[in-house]
């Protein structure tokens, strides 16, 4: 297959380039110095070029407080960008995976979103992502909208520069030997080799549609970083956080787990539990005790 993956240096974008080249497939990584996703001509001329089969759009806006500054922006990239996309991979008989994201979810549920679940976002990032996927979906059949949650990886989030959560936590255990940290969200951290090797599975099938695609399990952030230090026998006292400690500038959903019912449907759900991803990250034998079980 002959595979385009923008955003390639992205943190997930990364782990996409390398598992389609791990499988043997020819893959050409696009940047955003390469592509401009919100500027319709650049996207058909690119993919013009190169004719691929096969396009993997890992770009995004995603920063959630920066979406609320330039709500414009937000949807020019991550609602036109997606259409873009899709039109210009259907001019040349392509397929497009598209990445979303867990924040289509107003988080009032309790227990696992499934894809038929109704979305409802809170904020702009997660409209502008929920009108990317609508655009896909109405402009391309061969399509695969992919819903992910939490993403981490060796390659740093490239629009949160900086450090990602296991890193900070670790971070701030050392500087402080006290880390609080919130229990009252709920998310499924996903690594981001594992979603990369899930997307090599899913293009090899022709059954287009919108699939959730995370870690199995769920967790707080708080049990997430329990999860952390207990694998890297870190000296730490952890609290809890109190609930007003670190308002949220952006209202997010307070769950927003998802269940990969369209995956495990077609028998091709290859995510392990959360914490197999994080020992992975952190380079931990697996006979190390889980600390967390929910
Ligand atoms: N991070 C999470 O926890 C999370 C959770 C759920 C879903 N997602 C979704 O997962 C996907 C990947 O996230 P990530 O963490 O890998 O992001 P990332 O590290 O910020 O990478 C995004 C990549 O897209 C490029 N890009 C941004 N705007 C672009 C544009 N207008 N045209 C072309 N390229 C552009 C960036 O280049 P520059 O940096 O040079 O601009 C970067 O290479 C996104 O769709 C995001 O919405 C993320």
């Amino acid at each position: 297959m002959k595979v385009v993956v923008v955003g390639s240096n992205g943190q997930l974008g990364s782990d996409v380039v390398r598992a389609f080249a791990d499988n043997g497939d020819e893959v050409l990584p696009l940047t955003h110095a390469d592509i401009e996703i919100a500027d319709g001509e650049s996207v058909t001329n690119k993919l013009r070029a190169l004719e691929p089969s096969l396009v993997v759009n890992t770009a995004a806006m995603h920063h959630v407080e920066n979406c609320e500054l330039q709500p414009e922006r937000a949807f020019a990239v991550n609602a036109l960008g997606a259409r873009n996309l899709a039109r210009a991979a259907r001019d040349i008989g392509a397929t497009l995976v598209h990445v979303s994201t867990d924040y289509v979810f107003d988080g009032s549920k309790v227990s696992p979103y499934d894809e038929g679940d109704p979305p409802r976002p809170l904020s702009v990032y997660g409209n502008t992502k929920l009108a990317g996927e609508y655009f896909v979906r109405a402009t391309l059949d061969q399509h695969f909208v992919l819903r992910t949650s939490a993403i981490y990886g060796k390659s740093h989030c490239r629009a949160k520069s900086g450090l990602n959560f296991i890193q900070l936590m670790l971070k701030l255990a050392k500087e402080r030997g006290e880390v609080r940290v919130v229990d009252s969200e709920f998310v499924t951290p996903t690594a981001t080799p594992d979603l990369a090797r899930q997307i090599v599975a899913l293009s090899r099938c022709e059954n287009y549609g919108l699939y959730h695609a995370t870690a199995e399990g769920a967790c707080s952030w708080f049990e997430f970083a329990r999860e952390i230090f207990a694998l890297t026998n870190t000296k730490v006292t952890l609290k809890v956080a109190g609930p007003d400690e670190f308002p949220a500038k952006v209202p997010r959903p307070k769950y927003s787990v998802l269940e990969n019912r369209g995956l495990k449907r077609l028998g091709i759900n290859t995510f392990a539990p959360w914490q197999e991803g994080l020992r992975d990250y952190l380079g931990v034998s697996p006979s190390h005790t889980a600390a967390v079980t929910r």
